[in-house]
């Protein structure tokens, strides 16, 4: 673990679990070590309704199939199920609800998943409030009679606030009718499980730490339970929206560098936290893994780490600073999304947030001069060194 952080210890064998399960090569009659990418749609059968396992792409794929498994032994879960994207896994979950059904979500969560309950889900009748979730207690009193969901997202986007996952699911548990899901795609499974906090969902978009390359778009949900399970799996085939098997190997190879990457992730984003704030045009920074953030020992209690994700507050707090410092970065691009090997600099009031109102932004503190660091795999020092030149420049040329 990352020098200098006493975060929980990991489990020694992720890295086993991530590079085997599910990726077993007796499973296939040639033996390959590799699992081949399966492109068919549909598969012979016995004789009608007799088959070995899988019928038809939609409802069962062996590459996707491989990927489910490794997914939910890395996520310490029985059942994983894959979907096109994070936000089509978030659909298929809404649709666990009906009509009537109340949903309370954190308030801070990825801007996509805001505007789906917002303008989405509440389009279909299920009422969904918003609450602080950073204290446990403001989903107690939020909870209703119709509640059934309860949705969380630890750290949050952009401003990496925490939720005490085992006192929400304390909380939920005794409401034998509500399920809670915590959306996990900031840490990857490997920096945190919630599911062994008492999440009975735990979901990611993929997209991000998990495949860790940039090049997929895609979504997963995990769980213990039995009957989540097979809901959700009925669903995932009746809704449809599941992921190619091209996209299914891709992700299944990426998982089995996800320990190391996120090592390296943890320690430069660490570095470049501690940087920023002894930087002198830096106003604040927000990482779980410093003593200054306000819930460093939750977080500690909580995590085997962070990630690569760094938010902070450029001098002046404004448009025009911020503007300028994107301008001059040269290693970090500016670009959405998160979770790749190449480092990202973002500015979440005009692009990722863009969908949040304005309002609800402002009382959440995403303002002009908050930018969102997707620290990479590049060189540290390179790093430190681009952010420096970046800043320095935005800095004289506002003056
Ligand atoms: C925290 C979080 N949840 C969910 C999503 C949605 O996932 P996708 O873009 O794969 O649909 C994102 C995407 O940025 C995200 O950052």
């Amino acid at each position: 673990m990352v020098h200098g952080t006493d975060f929980k210890i990991n489990d020694p064998s992720f890295s086993t679990k991530a590079i085997h399960v599910g990726n077993e090569p007796e499973q296939w009659k040639s033996l390959a070590v590799v699992p081949p990418i399966s492109l068919a749609t549909t598969f012979k059968q016995d004789s009608p309704g007799n088959h070995r396992g899988f019928e038809y792409g939609r409802a069962g794929n062996p590459t996707r199939d491989c990927l489910e498994r490794c997914i939910a032994a890395t996520e310490e879960c029985k059942y994983a199920m894959c979907f096109a994207s994070g936000l089509a896994a978030t659909t298929t979950i809404a649709h666990l609800m009906s009509k009537g059904d109340h949903v309370i979500s954190m308030d801070d969560v990825y801007g996509g998943t805001n505007r789906y309950f917002r303008h989405v889900a509440s389009r279909m009748g299920i009422e969904v409030e918003f609450v602080d979730a950073t204290d446990a207690n403001n989903v107690a009193k939020a909870i209703k009679e119709n509640t059934k969901m309860v949705w969380v997202e630890t750290p949050t986007n952009p401003t990496l606030k925490l939720v005490d996952i085992s006192a929400v699911a304390a909380v939920v548990k005794e409401h034998p009718n509500i399920f809670m899901v915590t959306d996990n795609t900031f840490m990857s499974s490997y920096m945190q499980r919630p599911s062994t906090l008492g999440s009975d969902l735990v979901f990611h978009s993929c997209t991000k730490y998990m495949n860790g390359h940039s090049d997929v778009i895609m979504g997963v949900v995990c769980t213990n339970n039995d009957t989540l399970h097979e809901r959700l799996r009925f669903l995932q085939n009746a809704i449809g929206a599941v992921p190619s098997p091209m996209d299914c190997y891709l992700v299944n190879r990426s998982l089995k560098t996800l320990a190391v990457r996120m090592e390296k992730h943890m320690s430069n984003g660490l570095a470049v936290a501690r940087f920023l704030e002894d930087h002198p045009c830096v106003e604040r920074v927000i990482h779980p893994g410093l003593p200054s953030h306000p819930q460093h020992e939750l977080a500690k209690r909580q995590c085997y780490g962070h990630s690569g994700m760094v938010t902070f507050f450029i001098k002046g707090n404004n448009l025009k600073v911020s503007q300028k410092f994107f301008e001059h970065i040269k290693i970090f691009t500016l670009a959405e999304s998160l979770g790749g090997y190449e480092s990202l600099a973002e500015l979440p009031s005009i692009m990722t947030h863009a969908s949040v109102a304005k309002e609800e932004r402002e009382r959440l503190g995403i303002t002009d001069g908050l930018i969102r660091l997707s620290v990479g795999l590049e060189g540290e020092e390179d790093l430190l060194n681009d952010l420096d030149q970046a800043l320095n420049k935005a800095m004289k040329e506002t003056q």
